[in-house]
């Protein structure tokens, strides 16, 4: 093509300055690189300014911002960083680039940690975390520099720990956000997501997730739209974070007509020809990239490239062979590149470059930022790179990889071994991509990069057998390299792929040449087998232990007994016992502090049997409270946090209440300690929130449970405490509010493992509700659907006689064979039901309170058997009230007092005083519905003036009670329902009052009581 030949060398001359005025001008009308106005995109700002002034308000607010490349995302975000750094906000941008698959972990993360320090120091930002070593440490693992030389993160909980120490890093950047947002309004942006390695997409997941915890901060993440093939790992993520309320997906849409007209306006400083316009968008389509570099092109783009990578390859063509050769060095790079590094690897001295690269620079292929030169658009370096030849593809890689090795400080401290492995793969170079790999697998590892670390540890194994001396080379053998493979797995929790690493080591290894490591390998499959679902058995583990004997190795077989007793410590039974007992003496002849406290733990657990039940100041306490202390003592918080949440769980088993919150709330504090406040803390809130639940301090109770939502928990958490929330709201008649927490929860569960301590309060919400909003047949099929779907028979009883309470109550309230179906198979189940401690002991007698077998319902002149009745009742009500649940106990009381007035008017001033005592109760609690009961109830109570005229007619006390209602004009089951019978009996006294009033109609009896006065003292004590 002689036209593009001549065309090159006229703009040789012209960058030389020497000849052809007319391309000078041409190329200082684009050395400014692009329209300097922002053409359409109003609509899209507005919404960011929208988004913006959002969580200026305190509500949270994220962008997902979609679109192809060169659309104008990369622009958008800039003009309204500018728009909100004006407005007096900070913004940080972290770009994600694009490395392949061991792509840096946390890279736009520590991009934006980079730039905050250049802003404001190293010093002020560790002064925003105030008195925290741990924080800084943990933010190391981001930025090295952070540290100052000492080891990132905590080394010893990391190993203690892996995810662990990831969601510490998470809090802690996320607390740093938090500080940074209190001075002014926060904008945080994550530029090319789809090239995000996993580590970041988890720690964008957690952020966007948390958002609530964290006032005046904007999140806007911008991608490719047009990469997002099927499979790409972005795309979950997306649909994930779509799915939050707060977060918004928008889709940049390419430039309409008149909008490339106007670009091309703006670049050109003047309106162009139509056939040029015409040109213009048939062959860039309103994408300003494209449009930009077609107004680039020195003839007007009257010939058109075949492909728009030749398209962006021409603005390179065009600059000087000299520059074009460092560009295509460069384009090895990904992101930015130093000045240092880029004279090294293209063997200039630093002036020389400059002048090289000057002319990419004025031509806007280049553009120069805080941590050296990049190309002005990723499609431009990716055009560029693709022009390599393979031969000079791997040899540009070996020069990085060479000019780094030989001088790490070309490169960002983190990033050395990754840089290193990433070109040193790209080189072809076997060995030392396989040595590379290796160490930046290291490196991931002090990163809590779990992900990363994996990709690297594959890559060493793939490339094993091509180097023959690997094991020398990295030090470690293939079994080694399994190992470390399989933790990582472990770690970033693929534990198929754990599974399948674990069964290659033991394949390659010799139980009686590698005992040790054999068994630790068995011991992990047990794990991994454990972890994917698979059928659980001791037999590895059995395995694992009669291949380490105590002289072999101690250490190891202590592990191994932890495990072991690990696996059946909630059963029980001596076996286990007696390995927990083992493991604790080992570690104390070992003085290991931390598998001591681990063991202890285990007895501790062992001892409250399989049960879960024991009472404070018991064994199980007194085992748990010195594997505490230990934890605390060595600083191992994994442990600790088990402990604390195991401990507030028995303390409210067994009804001690104010002590399981204390414990709880001491957890939360050490999660605090910790950095893991959020995570574990917002766990926590459910053992603060139950005991005051039960304690009926609900205000504080749903004040606990409020914030702990705030923090965005996992949605395990948010199930419980959205429970719980809804109980209450249903006790105080919010049946609104009861209804959608209880639909929350319900969707949470739906499609999860069958868990007793949340199906089944779940199904004590769902029946009351069903109650509450449609009537006892209602709650009668609800119950019955809870007892049809769940094998309460092997759930914890703890959790079951909640259920079977409230389904005897709805099935006596209700009539119909299904109610007595339910009733039956409630009774089987009371039966059978372990009763442990005094919750349990409470429980029951509230069932037998209402559901009293004997007698039944032929009870209409039983009042002996109403006083045993009212006697069950009254034990009910005594026992809520000893272990201080005063909402219980108002309900006994309730019940206790429909009870006596079922004697008649012999028991009418029991029945008042025990509404008198619960009236204030409900009152207290704010439990609506309940106090209208006691208002409804008392006058009962108070009693019809008793007279000649009943004893005339010879109606006895319950058929009183019964006309009295009728009168009221109630229906026979809302009689039923009052005066604790079934409908039948109801209607049996019914049809025997209308015989001795001689009425043949409900109306008609209604009438001649009235005529009778009957009820007249009544009505007018009203
Ligand atoms: N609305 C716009 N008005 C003017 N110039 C734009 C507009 N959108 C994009 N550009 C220009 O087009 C080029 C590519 O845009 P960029 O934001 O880098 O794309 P992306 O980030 O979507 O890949 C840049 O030079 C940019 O300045
Ligand atoms: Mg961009």
């Amino acid at each position: 093509m002689p036209d593009t030949e001549g065309g090159q060398d006229r703009e040789t001359a012209a960058i030389a300055g020497m000849s052809d005025p007319s391309e000078t001008l041409h190329y200082e009308m684009n050395r400014r690189g692009g329209s300097p106005v922002l053409v359409g995109r109003a609509a899209e700002m507005a919404t960011l300014a929208a988004a913006f002034d959002a969580v200026r308000q305190g509500g949270p607010a994220a962008l997902l911002i979609g679109g192809e490349a060169g659309v104008g995302k990369t622009r958008l975000i800039n003009e309204f960083a500018g728009e909100a750094r004006a407005a007096g906000a900070r913004v940080l941008i972290g770009g994600c680039l694009e490395l392949g698959a061991d792509g840096l972990p946390f890279g736009p993360f520590t991009a934006m940690l980079r730039d905050l320090v250049r802003e404001i120091g190293a010093d002020e930002l560790v002064g925003l975390l105030p008195g925290s070593d741990r924080a800084i440490r943990e933010l190391a693992r981001l930025l090295p520099e952070l540290a100052g030389g000492q080891p990132a993160g905590d080394a010893a909980s990391a190993l203690r720990n892996a995810g662990e120490a990831r969601a510490r890093l998470f809090e802690e950047f996320l607390t740093l956000l938090e500080r940074l947002a209190a001075a002014r309004p926060l904008v945080l942006v994550i530029e090319d997501a789809h090239w995000a390695d996993r580590s970041s997409r988890d720690l964008i997941a957690f952020l966007i997730g948390y958002q609530r915890a964290l006032a005046n901060v904007l999140i806007a993440v911008t991608f490719r739209s047009d990469e997002l093939h099927r499979t790409h790992p972005l795309r979950p993520l997306l649909a994930e974070l779509t799915r939050i309320d707060w977060v918004e997906r928008t889709e940049l849409p390419r430039l309409s007509r008149g909008q490339s007209e106007e670009l091309a306006a703006a670049v050109l400083g003047g309106f162009a020809d139509r056939a040029l316009t015409d040109r213009l968008y048939g062959r860039a389509e309103g994408n300003p990239l494209f449009t930009e570099e077609l107004l680039a092109c020195p003839d007007g783009c009257a010939l058109i490239p075949d492909s728009l990578a030749d398209l962006l390859q021409q603005a390179v063509r065009r600059l000087p062979e000299d520059t074009q050769e460092v560009l295509r060095i460069a384009s090895a790079a990904s992101g930015a590149i130093s000045p240092m590094l880029l004279a090294r690897v293209t063997g200039r001295t630093e002036d020389e470059l400059t002048a090289a690269i000057r002319p990419a620079v004025t031509g806007n292929v280049l553009v120069t930022t805080a941590d050296g030169y990049a190309f002005r658009h990723a499609l431009i370096r990716e055009a560029v790179h693709e022009d390599l030849l393979p031969g000079e593809h791997s040899q540009v890689h070996t020069k990085f990889a060479l000019a780094i090795d030989a001088d790490p400080a070309l490169v960002g401290d983190g990033r050395v071994d990754m840089e290193k492995a990433h070109h040193w793969y790209a080189a072809h170079n076997t060995t030392w991509a396989l040595i590379s790999a290796w160490q930046a697998s290291m490196q991931a590892s002090r990163s809590v990069a779990h992900a990363e670390r994996l990709v690297l540890l594959a890559r060493v194994l793939e490339l094993w057998d091509q180097v023959p001396d690997a094991a020398e080379r990295v030090g470690a053998d293939h079994v080694r390299v399994l190992e470390e493979s399989a933790a990582a797995a472990r770690d970033a929790g693929e534990n198929k792929r754990g599974l399948a690493f674990v069964e290659s080591a033991l394949a390659e290894l010799d139980e009686r040449t590698d005992p040790v490591r054999v068994a630790l390998l068995l011991s992990e499959r047990h794990m991994f087998h454990r972890e994917i679902g698979m059928p659980e058995t001791l037999e590895d583990l059995d395995r694992a232990l009669s291949l380490v004997p105590e002289q072999l190795d101690k250490k190891a077989r202590t592990q191994l007994l932890l495990a072991a007793s690990h696996f059946g410590c909630h059963e029980g039974g001596p076996h286990f016992r007696e390995r927990a007992n083992e493991a604790l003496r080992f570690a104390r002849e070992a003085g290991d502090r931390d598998a001591e406290a681990q063991a202890l733990a285990m007895l501790a657990v062992i001892e409250a049997g399989p049960l879960g039940v024991a009472e404070p100041g018991s064994e199980t306490f007194r085992l748990s409270a010195q594997a505490r202390a230990i934890a605390q003592q060595v600083g191992a918080y994994q442990p600790i946090i088990k402990l604390v949440i195991y401990e507030s769980h028995l303390l409210c088993g067994v009804g001690e209440y104010e002590q399981a919150a204390m414990v709880a709330r001491e957890g939360i504090a050490d999660a605090e300690r910790h950095g893991l406040a959020r995570t574990r803390g917002a766990f926590l809130a459910i053992n603060v929130a139950e005991p005051l639940l039960y304690l009926g301090r609900w205000d504080e109770a749903l004040d606990v449970a409020e914030r702990a939502l705030d923090l965005a928990p996992p949605w395990s958490t948010r199930c419980s405490l959205s429970i719980l929330s809804g109980s209450i709201a249903l006790a105080r008649g919010d049946l609104a509010t009861a209804a959608r927490l209880a639909e929350a929860s319900r969707v949470m569960l739906s499609g999860v493992r069958y868990e007793d301590q949340k199906n089944l309060p779940q199904a004590v919400l769902d029946i009351g509700l069903a109650l509450a909003t449609e009537g006892p047949a209602a709650a009668v099929a609800s119950a019955t659907e809870t007892l049809t779907e769940y094998d309460l028979s092997g759930s914890s009883s703890r959790y079951v006689w909640p259920v079977l309470v409230i389904a005897a109550a709805v099935a006596r309230q209700a009539s119909g064979e299904a109610a007595d179906a339910l009733l039956g198979r409630v009774r089987t189940l009371a039966e059978k039901q372990d009763v442990v401690g005094p919750v349990q002991r409470a429980w029951q007698l509230s069932y037998q309170a209402v559901d009293p077998r004997a007698g039944d319902d032929d009870d209409a002149a039983g009042a002996g058997d109403a006083a045993s009745r009212l006697a069950a009742a009254d034990a009910a009500v005594a026992a809520w009230e000893a272990i201080g649940q005063p909402y219980p106990a108002a309900l006994a009381l309730v019940g206790a007092a429909q009870v006596a007035l079922t004697a008649g008017p012999s028991g009418r001033a029991a029945a008042a005083a025990r509404l008198r005592r619960a009236a204030p109760i409900a009152e207290q609690l704010g439990a609506h519905p309940l106090s209208e009961q006691i208002t409804a109830l008392l006058p009962q109570a108070a009693g019809p003036a008793a007279g000649p005229q009943h004893e005339r007619l010879s109606l006895t006390g319950r058929e009183i009670e019964v006309l009295r209602l009728v009168t009221a004009g109630q229906s026979n089951r809302e009689i039923a329902a009052a005066l604790f019978i079934s409908p039948k009996t109801a209607s049996v006294h019914v049809s025997n009052i209308l015989g001795k009033l001689g009425a043949a109609t409900r109306t008609e009896a209604a009438a001649r009581a009235h005529a009778l006065r009957l009820f007249e003292a009544q009505d007018g004590a009203r």
